[in-house]
């Protein structure tokens, strides 16, 4: 089964959510902006996620989202850091959607930079799908 993760961070703590997804995923999680971020080959499960920030994604997250094709994306499930709200993670699920790709309900999320609860349920969270 194939997997991806990708993140969109400011200040790194998504980042550090994203990478222990990733570890428990077993793949190398990447920055929306990394030239290799794009998704060519076929995933069954794409983790992605991002920072909320004046109750919205930043516009390269969403820019990101519009590249996915659904027949290269089989389903994804969302990951999100906050200050308090996690809206973030219904925008995120929403723009995926309006894409034709599948989400799966369940999301991860950390208030901040993740502590190591969050971290390791983070880890859990990319063993599955
Ligand atoms: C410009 C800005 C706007 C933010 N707006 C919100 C917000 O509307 N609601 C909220 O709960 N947190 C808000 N936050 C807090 C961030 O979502 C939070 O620190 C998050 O973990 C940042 O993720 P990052 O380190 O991956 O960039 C905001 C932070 C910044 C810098």
């Amino acid at each position: 089964m194939s997997k991806a993760v990708r993140y969109y961070s400011r200040s790194g703590n998504t980042k550090a959510l994203a990478e222990a997804i990733a570890t428990g995923a077993g793949v190398t999680a990447l920055s929306v902006d990394d030239r290799s971020a794009v998704i060519t080959e076929p995933v069954d499960t794409l983790f992605i996620g991002g920072g909320l920030y004046a109750y919205g994604i930043d516009k390269k997250l969403k820019s990101f989202i519009n590249t996915l094709d659904s027949n290269k994306v089989k389903k994804a499930a969302v990951f999100s850091t906050s200050w308090l709200s996690k809206h973030a993670l219904d925008i995120v699920k929403n723009e995926l959607k309006a894409k034709g790709i599948e989400v799966v309900e369940e999301t991860c999320y950390a208030k901040n930079m993740p502590g190591a609860n969050e971290l390791k349920a983070a880890v859990e969270f990319g063993t599955k799908f």
